[in-house]
């Protein structure tokens, strides 16, 4: 049936602590939850940027026994080393210039509750020194302070790197590694997700619709197909903006062309590797470098699984060997 529009997709649409979901890959995940809550285990949340890797982290701790203790979220990748640690373990008045007051930081603010360590691959190495101490000994000591303060915190990190990658390149301490690593949770990309690209833009129209904004009832066979068609690198955060570009560009009750993104008019390079082998004449020399640049940062950015790779793609294990032959990848 493909007619100029299509209507909502049929019913099945999931919501876990304000994650939504048609895939049976994020169902998984939504069972796993409460088992991993239920710990005080450090948990890792690997998953590219606007995956849901906050609101992961939110769940794990509200359906944990911390769950009406603090949360608190720390960006590693924004501050300096010196900022980063007098945010974390505070600092006594004096302890450097500008600390004109006593700061509790972090840790002890998240006292029988949980900390989120966003973006933790980029924490400097002499951070990573003191939280080791930190998880390994459960008391710190304050920046310029002399008494160690004990704390009973949840780690819970993100990082839309390979801390396994981060840790052979020495960026990142193999011994922190597997003590934030002990339950690790991957967030599949968007465009892994069977059926959500669909399902989250109806998702979206609604919300916006609640909320008052454009009120959209149909969607142009076309739109689907763009969107369906589109890598998504930006992920959910970026599906949902692609929503309010249209809310806020668009009219009337029908999402038209005219109403996607820059993005997603143009056209962006697929970004799943063909399935079929090659024929005679092999790729134009182009594709083949967009293919090369494709695998390789797969591979980057799964730590050289091939298997994980091969997922990332969205291609078969066997696809993905016999490219890398014909390519000559390593
Ligand atoms: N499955 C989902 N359903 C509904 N909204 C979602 C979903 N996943 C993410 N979002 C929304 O997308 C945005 C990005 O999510 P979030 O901040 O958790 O991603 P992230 O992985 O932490 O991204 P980044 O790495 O850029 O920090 C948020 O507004 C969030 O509410
Ligand atoms: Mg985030």
């Amino acid at each position: 049936m493909r007619g100029k529009h299509c209507t909502r997709p049929p019913e099945g649409l999931r919501e876990f602590f304000g994650i939504y979901s048609v895939a049976p890959q994020m169902f998984a995940l939504f069972e796993r939850l409460p088992r991993v809550a239920r710990s005080d285990a450090s948990v890792l949340i690997r998953g590219e940027t606007g995956t849901g890797k906050e609101l992961v982290a939110h769940a794990v701790h509200s359906l944990s026994a911390r769950g009406k203790g603090s949360f608190q979220a720390i960006n590693c990748a924004t501050l300096t080393a010196e900022l980063l640690a007098s945010e974390l373990f505070g600092h006594v008045r004096g302890a450097f210039t500008g600390a004109i007051r006593d700061r509790p930081g972090l840790f002890r603010q998240a006292h029988h509750g949980s900390i989120f360590l966003d973006e933790i691959a980029e924490m400097p190495l002499e951070i990573q020194a003191r939280l080791l101490r930190v998880l390994q000994e459960r008391n710190f000591v304050p920046l310029g302070g002399t008494d160690s303060v004990d704390v009973d915190v949840r780690v819970i990190s993100a990082t839309h790197r390979s801390l396994r990658e981060e840790s052979r390149l020495h960026r990142f301490r193999e011994d922190l590694m597997y003590r934030v690593r002990v339950v690790p949770l991957f967030l599949p990309p968007l465009a892994e997700r069977t059926g959500d690209v669909e399902a989250l833009m109806w998702h979206f129209i609604d919300q916006f619709a609640a909320q008052g904004q454009r009120r959209i009832e149909r969607v142009e066979r076309a739109v689907l197909d763009a969107l369906l068609a589109y890598p998504w690198p930006g992920n959910v955060r970026e599906l949902r903006n692609a929503v309010e570009y249209a809310c806020a560009i668009g009219e009337g009750p029908d999402y038209v062309e005219g109403d996607l993104t820059p993005e997603l008019r143009g056209e962006p390079p697929p970004r799943v590797i063909s399935p079929e082998p090659s024929t005679s004449g092999g790729p134009a020399a182009e594709g083949e470098a967009a293919e090369r640049a494709r695998i390789v940062e797969a591979l980057r950015r799964t730590g050289g699984r091939k298997g994980e790779a091969a997922q990332l793609l969205g291609v078969d294990r066997s696809t993905l060997w016999r490219k890398l032959r014909e390519l000559k990848i390593r």
